[in-house]
Parts: structure tokens; C-alpha cells; sequence
């Protein structure tokens, strides 16, 4: 860990049994309560990604708040990924397993264009149902998904075993919990 990266995992707080007993939650809002935590967690984050992205997927809600001003950093456009339901227009969805029950995702159909360099941006890599559900998305509508950048990853959760399944090589985590 870098001493930057260690002044960012101090500043994401464990609640234990959050939202339910045995999970530990990793709460990002003493992180974003500091402006000069934020800015320098989305300059990492850009730091830690390809260069020449067309496109950055955040997914609603927390990849909201670190993909929006990651690709305004890196000039690409911002797409949201969002839970069924919400986006007006024609959509892509795709449904996957939560521990509990099952969760679906859409995307508009016309956000991205085929080849478009796809960046995928979000706080957590937990079990990696999320980023490989977004991918799919992504790739169902032509684009190129070149890397996944998170603030943490729960590499006790095994997420690379899921994301290697799908094809997803390229990721990098700010902070990485082994245990
Ligand atoms: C959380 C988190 C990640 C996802 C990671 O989202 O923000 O997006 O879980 O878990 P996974 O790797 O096991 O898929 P969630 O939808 O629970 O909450 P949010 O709406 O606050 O982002
Ligand atoms: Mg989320």
C-alpha cells in the first residue's frame, strides 16, 4: 500500500453486522466527507486506469459517485448502469445472482457505440457480480471493455476467480482487504 493509499483506507470505516450480522460494511462518507480525500481517490483512480477511454460505466448508486467525475477527468463520456426501471428509453438488461435473490441492471441501448474503449468504475469488488454483469452489458452493445477500476476490492470474496471467468483481466483496486 502506498501512503496515499493507506490516508484513503483510513478514512473508510468497518461497521460490523451492517446490513446484517457477520457483514462487515465499508462506509466511503468519511472518505468523501473530505474534499482532498475525494479529489485525490478520483486522481487515483484515473492514474490507475488506460488512457484513451471512450467511455465510463458507473453503476447506480456508489459507482455513481466515483465514475461521474472520473470521466469528466479523463474527458470520456458518462454512462450510468442502472437498476431495472429507472432509465426512460429503450434498454439493455441483464439479470444476476445477489447472495440474496437476484438483481437486474440496464443500460441504454444507444450509450454505447460499437468499439467504443469502455471503462468500468465503482467503490467495491465484492463477489463481482456487478462488474460482470455490467461488462455484459457493455458488450452486448459492441463496445470494448478495456479495465475496472474500484476504490476497494474484497479479495477475500475470490472476484478476480468470477471476473477471469468473464474475460475481465484488467483491474485494479485503490485498497484491497484480504481478509
Ligand atoms: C454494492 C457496491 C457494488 C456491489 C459489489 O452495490 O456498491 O456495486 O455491491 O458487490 P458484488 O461485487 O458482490 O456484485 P449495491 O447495489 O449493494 O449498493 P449501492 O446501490 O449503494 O451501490
Ligand atoms: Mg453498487
Amino acid at each position: 500500500m502506498t501512503a496515499e493509499t493507506r490516508d484513503l483506507a483510513a478514512l473508510i470505516a468497518d461497521v460490523p453486522d451492517f446490513p446484517k450480522v457477520g457483514v462487515s460494511f465499508k462506509d466511503i462518507t468519511p472518505l468523501l466527507s473530505s474534499p482532498e480525500a475525494f479529489q485525490a481517490c478520483v486522481d487515483a483512480l484515473v492514474a490507475a486506469s488506460p488512457t484513451d477511454i471512450d467511455v465510463v460505466c458507473g453503476m447506480e448508486a456508489r459507482g455513481f459517485i466515483f465514475g461521474a467525475p472520473v470521466a469528466l477527468a479523463m474527458g470520456a463520456s458518462f454512462v450510468p448502469v442502472r437498476k431495472s426501471g429507472k432509465l426512460p428509453r429503450d434498454t439493455v438488461e441483464t439479470t444476476y445472482d445477489l447472495e440474496y435473490g437476484t438483481q437486474t441492471l440496464a443500460i441504454h441501448s444507444d450509450a454505447i457505440k460499437e468499439g467504443d474503449r469502455v471503462l468500468i468504475v465503482d467503490d467495491v469488488l465484492a463477489t463481482g457480480g456487478t462488474v460482470a454483469a455490467t461488462a455484459d452489458l457493455v458488450r452486448r452493445l459492441g463496445g470494448s471493455l478495456v479495465a475496472v477500476s474500484v476504490v476497494m476490492e474484497l479479495a477475500y470474496l475470490e472476484p478476480r476467480e468470477v471476473l477471469g471467468r468473464h474475460r475481465i483481466d484488467d483491474v485494479t483496486a485503490l485498497v484491497t482487504y484480504s481478509e
